[in-house]
């Protein structure tokens, strides 16, 4: 069955990067001129979805406003003949059918994804998380639904992380592996180091049957006392089959400011109008960073007796 409707839960408060989101969504925080959003309305968009839901919550109008039609501003660009910009502009609000639907509270990611229920229907659906920003020859969405069809299972995307960075994440617990896919025997929310039972971590993507719905019915709060997806997936996997797949590509955790930063510097440096200017910044304040290491390694010669 072709995969065509995703859901782009944006219902977080996200506290991890306050205050910026204290009264504007981290989802509309630019990387370089686009807000991130708009780079998972277009990855979704490249692999193929026809139909988003947002899950939307308080604060969270600019994005309603980003992918609507601007009458006025379209005219006044029009007017001064910026017409590449127009261009630019008149492909957001065109770019797939946009829905949206208000999330109450914040009751976490399982209640936000349950929230799309009506608009999915009995169909496989994608689910995206604005959290992650992948940069991939091939859309991560797209390599998600193409394993999504050798299977017909729910399957998640997920990316091995270091050590340190396995609390942060649900993880899964691997069985057999076919290729870049394994079978998922049990997931984690946030599970210590200690009882993690891999390192291989789940990314903001997924392909969902719809008898997802069900399960996320009968979960109670989870880690955060929020309703986790992870909860949910467990279910599945304990009635059905599970898969996952290893996403191919650069994937940043803008959730986190350091990851932030990371695809801001990493997607400005494959812009050939940015490219050149930010190299040769990034390369004196590292050198300058080296010169000032060394200075403070060397012994100051009035303490030399
Ligand atoms: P996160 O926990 O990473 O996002 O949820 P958050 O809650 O916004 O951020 P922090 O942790 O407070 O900094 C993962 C995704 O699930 C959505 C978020 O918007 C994010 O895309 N989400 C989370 C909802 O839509 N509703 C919720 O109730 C919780």
């Amino acid at each position: 069955m072709k995969i065509k409707k995703a859901v782009i839960p944006v219902g977080g408060l996200g506290t991890r990067f306050l205050p910026a989101t204290k009264a504007q969504p981290k989802e509309m925080l630019p990387i370089v001129d686009k807000p991130a959003v708009q780079y998972i309305v277009e990855e979704a968009v490249a692999s193929g979805i026809e139909s988003i839901i947002f899950i939307t919550g308080r604060n969270k109008k600019s994005i309603e406003d980003h992918f609507d039609k601007s009458i006025e501003l379209e005219q006044m660009l029009e007017e001064k003949q910026k017409l590449e910009v127009l261009n630019e502009i008149q492909q957001i609000s065109s770019m797939a059918n946009i829905h949206y639907i208000r999330q109450k509270e914040p009751k976490g990611l399982g209640h936000a994804v349950l929230c799309a229920e009506q608009f999915i229907g009995n169909e496989p659906f994608a689910v995206l998380l604005g959290d992650d920003i992948m940069v991939s020859e091939q859309p991560a969405l797209k390599q998600m639904i193409e394993a999504y069809h050798n299977t017909n299972q729910s399957i998640i995307g997920v990316k091995a992380v270091a050590n340190e960075d396995v609390s942060k994440y649900g993880i899964i617990d691997p069985g057999n592996k076919f290729g870049r896919v394994h079978s998922v025997k049990d997931l984690v929310e946030k599970p210590s180091i200690d009882t993690a039972p891999s390192n291989i971590a789940v990314m903001g993507r997924y392909i969902l049957n719809p008898s997802i719905f069900s399960y996320l019915k009968m979960i109670e709060q989870g880690v955060g006392n929020e309703l986790q997806l992870t909860d949910a997936l467990r279910l599945q996997c304990e009635n059905e089959k599970l898969y996952a797949l290893e996403l191919e590509g650069r994937r940043y955790d803008i959730g986190e400011k350091i990851g932030y930063i990371k695809a801001m510097i990493e997607v400005a440096l494959n812009r050939a109008d940015l490219h050149r200017p930010l190299l040769s910044y990034l390369e004196g304040i590292v050198e300058e960073e080296l010169v000032k290491k060394l200075d403070q390694r060397k012994v100051p010669s009035k303490n030399i007796i």
